[in-house]
């Protein structure tokens, strides 16, 4: 039996998590250059024995555990997670710093302890009376939620074999650490570790576990990547400073469908849910047509949602025109620009354009394009659009304008808002067949702009 310390230097991709022998400018795993940091690795070496044998069972032989899962009764917030939380399932909760991830998670808690779960909060970051305070900020009375403070992993799971949770909560894993490991924490390899053994508990005691993690500013959660393959959901909570609407968005889903959004505003009494978010994102004032703007409906995983597309086409005043977007992707917008140059003959090259999302939501669906460019022409021409018309569809490089998916529930969302008319892709025309709402069916980019502008 060997017991002791091994100190070894290894060199830790911050991408991905990978472990490298020797420093190199590339990563060998996912390709990344310059993303390798030295780490100090110690592990103290405990008794080695046999192994257990894990549990074998052929498919038939499997008893399902009580599948039941946990709702919040937070519908913005049990969406995102597939309908309810799974015993044993694992949430990795990603985000900026300050954008409400310890409000959203203890919100969440008070829910679940409402429901009469026994939910663990383990706070490395804040102390016990700054959880007090929010708590009593947010109404969260916290009936059964114990709150522990510590840093140290090992206390954490002492803590868990005392009690039976059935949620477990860790803000932030960056701030937990092994005693096993003499990195400090926040390191690659204690992240890794520390992800690692709670994960697994999670698996065998049944607790539903919720990992906070902080994102860098490249948009990935601080320290590896790989933490993302760990866990069964992978939800960011996003939204940004000059409004207070926030979105929790899941981007890896094992027992549900990703792409669902939760949507909620943040107020002084915490985050409150947004059930009809269309309100939210036409901009108020939308009283008359005025040039530039669209109105488009956007399916956000299953939920439709109207928002309103603005765009502002001025002439360049020098050197390369410029081309700024708001909400949504850049090299889109060139693409269209690109598109409505060849296909319609508008002289974009000379013409500063900018456009954005009203209200700040960040977009990437197809179903865009067909709206920012009605949006740039209608600048451009300095022609409204009609206040009570919508529009949809995906735009190909010929100038094409193809079908979207989940026609019926944006016309509906449409209809239900007021709106008279969409245009949308000809070929969706036969698929919603009886919505309450006049459909105009385009198959190119130049009869849609036609119609839309006379
Ligand atoms: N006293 C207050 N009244 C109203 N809103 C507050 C108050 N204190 C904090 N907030 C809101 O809560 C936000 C911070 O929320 P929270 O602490 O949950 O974020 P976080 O993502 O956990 O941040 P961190 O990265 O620092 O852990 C602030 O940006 C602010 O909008
Ligand atoms: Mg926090
Ligand atoms: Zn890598």
């Amino acid at each position: 039996m060997i017991s002791g310390k091994r100190t070894r230097t290894a060199y830790f991709c911050t991408r991905c998590g990978s472990e490298h022998a020797k420093w190199q400018g590339q990563c060998r795993e996912c390709g990344e250059w310059n993303s390798l940091i030295e780490e100090k690795v110690t592990v103290r070496k405990g008794k080695s024995g046999k192994a257990p044998l894990s549990d074998r069972k052929r498919i038939p032989e499997i008893d399902i555990e009580s599948q039941a899962g946990y709702r919040s009764g937070i519908t913005e917030f049990d969406r995102v997670l597939g309908g309810r939380l799974l015993p044993g399932m694992t949430v990795l909760l990603g985000g900026e710093p300050g954008i409400g991830k310890s409000t959203l998670i203890l919100q969440a808690a008070e829910a679940f302890s409402r429901q009469g779960l026994a939910v663990l909060y383990v706070t490395g970051e804040e102390s016990l009376s700054q959880l007090k305070l929010r708590s009593q900020r947010l109404g969260v009375s916290g009936e059964n939620i114990t709150a522990v403070n510590t840093t140290s992993l090992e206390e954490a799971i002492g803590t868990l074999g005392s009690t039976k949770f059935d949620i477990v909560l860790v803000d932030s894993i960056q701030t937990l650490a092994t005693d096993s490991l003499d990195s400090p924490p926040g390191t690659v390899a204690q992240v890794r570790e520390v992800s690692h053994q709670l994960i697994s508990l999670a698996k065998t005691a049944g607790y539903g576990l919720f990992l906070i993690g902080h994102v860098t500013k490249d948009g990935l959660v601080a320290g590896p990547k790989l933490l993302e393959h760990m866990v069964d959901t992978v939800a960011y909570f996003e939204g940004d400073n000059t409004h207070l609407y926030r979105m929790l968005r899941a981007t890896k889903n094992r027992f549900g469908s990703v792409a669902e959004i939760g949507i909620f505003e943040m107020q002084p009494v915490g985050l409150v849910e947004v059930n009809n978010p269309s309100s939210l994102f036409l901009s108020s004032g939308r009283g008359e047509a005025r040039p530039g703007s669209v109105v488009t409906a956007v399916c956000e995983g299953s939920r439709p949602i109207l928002v309103e597309i603005q765009a502002l086409v001025t002439p360049a005043s020098y050197g390369t025109p410029q081309r700024v977007a708001g909400g949504i992707d850049n090299k889109r917008l060139a693409l269209l620009l690109a598109i409505l140059e060849k296909r319609c003959g508008y002289p974009m090259a000379s013409n500063d354009v900018f456009v954005s999302v009203a209200g700040g939501l960040k977009l990437s669906e197809p179903s865009l394009d067909l709206p920012l460019l009605t949006a740039i022409t209608s600048s451009l021409l300095n022609k409204p659009v009609g206040v009570l018309t919508a529009v949809v569809g995906e735009v190909g490089l010929s100038g094409e304008v193809r079908g979207v998916t989940m026609i019926d529930r944006r016309l509906s969302e449409a209809a239900r808002l007021g709106f008279e008319s969409v245009v949308l892709p000809g070929v969706n025309v036969s698929q919603a067949e009886g919505q309450k709402i006049k459909m105009i069916g385009v198959d190119d980019i130049q009869t849609a702009l036609d119609k839309t502008f006379g």
